[in-house]
């Protein structure tokens, strides 16, 4: 059987052609990369914890009607999503100071902010994916007014959602990054939303005692990053007790045949 045709690699993970037309299969890598790609590794059974996880929280925000592009998982590393036109950029909503924002203004890491802060970022590697205002977004048409709208709000559904879910198991959600697609339905246009929600665009801190359980344990080579990942996924339960099992990178599937 011929491969499938690979649409596009980005640092975390792989799209191909899906097996309908309208769909694409989303495949986590184990590459972890930070600082504009100048930090990599591969971080061994990173990518099928995300998906575990991602899988889990995309459910979730179906449930509340919040619409995503996951299809279902297919594997180990694998789902099937819906194919939809990326907006170009990363939407950041932030409960609590700490990472860029914490480092551009003097802020307390840790400290609380006022309200709930949205901020867009231009998804462009070259450039460090630099932060962009409303009027960047639609001079250069990113997205128009009502995009923009409709990504603000659907960032703090999805900020409630989380929020909850993670204090539920004793997680404090301090930020995360949200990536939205259009998709297209005869005449309409809706925004869905994409790419990924896991350990790796959150930033995710142990209520109690404050341990970090996200990528900035990569960032900042603290070390244990899938072990706290696989904490994340037990908590939320989609990892069995025995978490270990299926978080070693190369005895997984990589294609449809093995799942
Ligand atoms: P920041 O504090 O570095 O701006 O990050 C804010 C949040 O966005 C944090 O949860 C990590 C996430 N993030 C990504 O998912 N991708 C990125 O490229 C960056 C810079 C941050
Ligand atoms: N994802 C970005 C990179 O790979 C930065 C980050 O997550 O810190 O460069």
């Amino acid at each position: 059987m011929p491969r499938r045709k690979q649409i596009y690699e980005g640092k975390a993970k792989i799209l191909f052609e899906g097996p309908e037309p309208g769909t694409l299969i989303q495949y986590f890598k184990d590459d972890a990369t930070a600082f504009n790609n100048q930090k990599h590794e591969i971080i061994e059974g990173k990518g099928v914890l995300n998906n575990r996880i991602s899988e889990f929280i995309m459910q979730g925000l179906e449930r509340v009607g919040i619409p995503t592009h996951l299809i279902r998982r297919l594997n180990m590393r694998e789902q099937l999503v819906r194919h939809v036109e990326i907006i170009p950029l990363e939407v950041v909503v932030r409960n609590v100071a700490a990472g860029s924002i914490a480092k551009k203004l003097g802020l307390e890491n840790g400290g609380a902010l006022p309200r709930s802060i949205i901020e867009f970022y231009y998804k462009s590697d070259e450039l460090g994916d630099p932060m962009v205002a409303e009027e960047h977004i639609t001079a250069f048409n990113w997205a128009n007014p009502q995009e923009i709208d409709d990504m603000m709000s659907l960032a703090l559904r999805i900020n409630d959602y989380l929020s909850g879910l993670f204090a539920g198991v004793g997680i404090r959600l301090i930020d995360f990054k949200v990536e939205f697609g259009r998709l297209y339905e005869g005449d309409m246009v809706r925004l869905i939303v994409a790419d990924e929600i896991s350990p790796d665009s959150c930033r995710l801190w142990d209520a109690d005692s404050g341990f970090i359980l996200d990528k900035d344990r990569f960032r900042q080579d603290l070390g244990g990053v899938t072990e706290a990942y696989q904490d994340v996924a037990r908590r939320l339960g989609v990892l069995k007790e025995n978490g270990a099992q299926g978080a070693k990178g190369p005895v997984l599937v990589t294609d449809n045949e093995s799942a």
